[in-house]
């Protein structure tokens, strides 16, 4: 199976990245599935059902989530009946939607899809390691999903990297998401897991983490607040992680970074 999975989209310019390079990469790739983190994708804060509607007609098959799920109130609201959009899975019982997702991935096969957040700098949720060890509990690579694919949202490259050690072998890709900055470090653990510590956002990369730089400069320079911070408006870079996986395994056989368009240096995977 080949996935592509996509960092946090940030605003409008991730949303026109996506749109813009998604639908011929899906071709000359050959792409199963697609995972997209859609936390920011409103404006730096949030979704919205019409953003949603906007990303799988770009084609897109499932959204993750993290700290900014709920940022836009309504996603509370749509979120139980939309299967493809997640929130992370350690989050406490009760709380709407769901952290665990399948995409139909052809020919019978399936994606599966696990949302999780991190909790160094980030806010307090369930043990996301324990978390993960219950759901694997009841999954297994190759037999009960022919792909999975781990969201892993957070701040610390340490945690994301624990992580990752934690669940080689069991799942097919756990990558980083949060920090908007991609990480150098993809991989194929001794395991069989694909691994990038940070996919990096899809965004405007001439800012702070996607955002206009004035307002973040303002805060660190001089302390003072400032307006709400806004979304950066240039040409968004597409940033991901490519994984072809074997089908009987589940076990990750190539992992590439892929970055296009957008001041970010371009990067393909290389398939041949
Ligand atoms: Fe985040």
């Amino acid at each position: 199976m080949r996935f592509l999975f996509l960092g946090d989209l940030v605003g409008r310019p991730g949303r026109d990245a996506v749109k813009k390079h998604l639908p011929d990469l899906r071709r000359e790739l050959g792409l199963d599935a697609v995972v997209a983190n859609g936390e920011n994708a409103a404006a730096g804060f949030g979704i919205t059902k019409k953003i949603c509607e906007e990303m799988f007609e770009s084609g897109v098959d499932l959204i993750t989530g993290g700290n900014h799920s709920w940022d836009q109130r309504e996603a509370l609201a749509f979120i139980d009946d939309e299967p493809r959009l997640l929130r992370p899975h350690n989050y406490p019982a009760g709380t709407p939607g769901r952290g665990v997702g399948v995409v139909d991935a052809g020919r019978g096969r399936k994606l599966l899809v696990i949302n999780m957040m991190a909790r160094l700098y980030m806010d307090p949720l369930d043990d996301p390691f324990a978390t993960m060890k219950a759901v694997l509990s009841s999954v297994r690579l190759g037999a009960t999903a022919n792909a999975i694919l781990l969201d892993f949202h957070g701040e610390a490259s340490s945690e994301k990297m624990a992580m990752g050690h934690y669940v080689d072998g069991k799942v097919s890709l756990c990558v980083g998401t949060h920090t908007h900055v991609p990480t150098a470090d993809t991989m194929i653990l001794p395991g069989g897991t694909a691994y990038q510590t940070d996919a990096g956002m899809c965004g405007d990369y001439d800012s702070v983490i996607g955002m206009d730089k004035q307002a973040p400069l303002a805060r660190f320079t001089r302390k003072l607040p400032t307006e709400k911070l806004q979304v950066a408006k240039g040409e968004g870079t597409l940033c991901g992680v490519f994984v072809e996986t074997d089908d009987k395994t589940g076990l990750a056989l190539k992992a590439f970074p892929l970055r296009k368009g957008g001041r970010l240096q371009a990067t393909q995977p290389q398939l041949v």
